[in-house]
């Protein structure tokens, strides 16, 4: 299993650039297949969640190449509705392919998605909302089977701002005969990105940013280009490591119009913020404050993507910090790891007491998903001594190359099979 080493205790210092936005980009993927024609996305980050993404687009018809970071995607002809189960049951997100195959083909066949350790993530609400539309589901075993005659705009409310719904819901809605309103959508910007891009190729939304989109079905979308923003939970994920190590930490070009809530968390852990533009410099030479209670939101609140990276650095804060987790009903996981390596964190169902220690030690430890794996590399950096982090896999599915980001900020870390 590939793993990350790293040789702790130092202070990370320099600059980094950040990837393009991992939540902003798949939606994107599912999208193009609404244009019978060429997509080109720009920024695109280089993640295995990308790449079978590419392998589901592929397998339908379309055409991709990715070179750099552009994406180009030719989904003139769409010759297979049935995804490919092993790249569905592995990523949850490819649940956003119904509503685009349904508004494309009026039909999908789709293995139901994976949960994953940090819950059982249903789909009722994607399921509930699409029916409202008109669409049909069957379902034999594992393989959920949806069709449409004709998708007709409805209104619908969902009674949580699922993000993944409100995407699959106006995927489905760009096309459809008359008006959507979709009441109690997400505003995370991975929507809005999404939306954006809809808009560019001759979408009908309104509302765009807000918990009430208003879709106005059109007959067909055009060619388009476009720019994914650059991922503000990996920025998050490296200014917390600044944080956490004392360090000083320029990111180039984050989305700071996207982080209020990370950028105030920092202040109040002790760092200095300097931002100019897209630049955001840290200095961490202060932030050992705790954190008396902090509970994860939907946007704008603080993101339940940074939950476990925030927990990281404070298992090492003076003092005592406590997180609610309101999200995701099992994301605490990577708690046991951390306590392995010194750190004092005791769990009480969707709350954290976290009694911050002088000094956690390095040890081998392993990620079992993304986030609680970002959590474990920064644990490995402020830690005495060497980590070994196995399931770099999880961590790749988010962050493009965390090693060579770390390294430019002077991390002493480095890839082993
Ligand atoms: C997106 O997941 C992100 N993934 C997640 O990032 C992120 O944590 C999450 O939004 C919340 O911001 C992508 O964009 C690919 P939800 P999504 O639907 O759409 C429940 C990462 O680390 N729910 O807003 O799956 C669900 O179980 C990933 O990058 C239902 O009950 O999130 C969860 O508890 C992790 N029924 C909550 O809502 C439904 O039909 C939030 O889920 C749908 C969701």
């Amino acid at each position: 299993m590939k793993s990350i080493d790293i040789t702790g205790g130092n202070t990370l210092c320099g600059e980094v650039s950040i990837q393009g936005s991992k939540n902003a980009a798949l939606p994107l993927l599912a999208a193009s297949i609404l244009i019978r024609g060429v997509s080109v996305i720009h920024n695109c980050p280089r993640i295995t969640d990308i790449f079978s993404m590419i392998k589901i687009l592929e397998s339908i018809g379309c055409k991709v190449s990715f070179i750099g970071h552009c994406l180009e995607i030719d989904a003139k002809d769409i010759c297979n509705t049935v995804l490919p189960e092993e790249y569905v049951k592995v990523m949850r997100s490819s649940i956003i392919f119904i509503g685009a195959m349904l508004a494309r083909e009026k039909e999908v066949s789709i293995h139901y998605p994976g949960g994953c350790v940090i819950g059982d993530r249903p789909i009722d609400m994607h399921l509930e909302a699409l029916q409202r539309l008109g669409v049909e589901f069957t379902e034999e075993g594992e393989t959920i089977g949806a069709s449409v005659r004709e998708l007709v705009g409805s209104e619908i409310f969902l009674p949580f701002p699922s993000v993944g719904a409100t995407q699959n819901i106006v995927l489905a809605a760009v096309l459809a005969k008359g008006t959507t309103v979709i009441k109690g959508a997400a505003k995370e910007p991975e929507v809005t990105e999404v939306c954006r891009f809809l808009q560019k190729a001759g979408a009908r939304i309104q509302g765009i940013g807000t918990e009430t989109l208003e879709i106005e079905g059109v007959a067909a979308l055009q060619e388009t280009e476009f720019t994914v923003v650059p991922d503000r939970i990996v920025a998050g994920t490296y200014l917390l490591a600044g944080a956490a190590t004392r360090g000083a930490v320029l990111l180039e070009n984050a989305p700071v119009w996207q982080m209020d809530s990370l950028l105030l968390m920092l202040r109040n852990l002790g760092a200095k913020l300097h931002i100019e533009g897209d630049k955001i410099f840290l200095n961490g030479e202060e932030a050992d404050k705790s954190i008396p209670f902090m509970e994860t939101r939907v946007y704008p609140g603080f993101p339940t993507d940074l939950q476990s990276p925030l927990m990281a650095v404070l298992a090492r804060a003076d003092g005592i910090s406590i997180i609610r987790e309101t999200i995701f009903e099992d994301r605490f996981r990577v708690v046991k790891e951390l306590n392995r390596m010194g750190a004092r964190i005791f769990q009480k169902e969707n709350q954290a007491l976290i009694y911050g220690v002088k000094r956690l030690g390095g040890m081998d430890v392993e990620a079992e998903e993304l986030r609680g794996g970002a959590a474990l590399v920064i644990a490995g950096l402020l830690a005495e001594g060497r980590t070994k982090i196995a399931g770099l896999s999880y961590i790749e599915r988010g962050y493009e190359d965390i090693v060579r980001d770390l390294r430019c900020l002077g991390a002493k870390i480095e890839k082993s099979e």
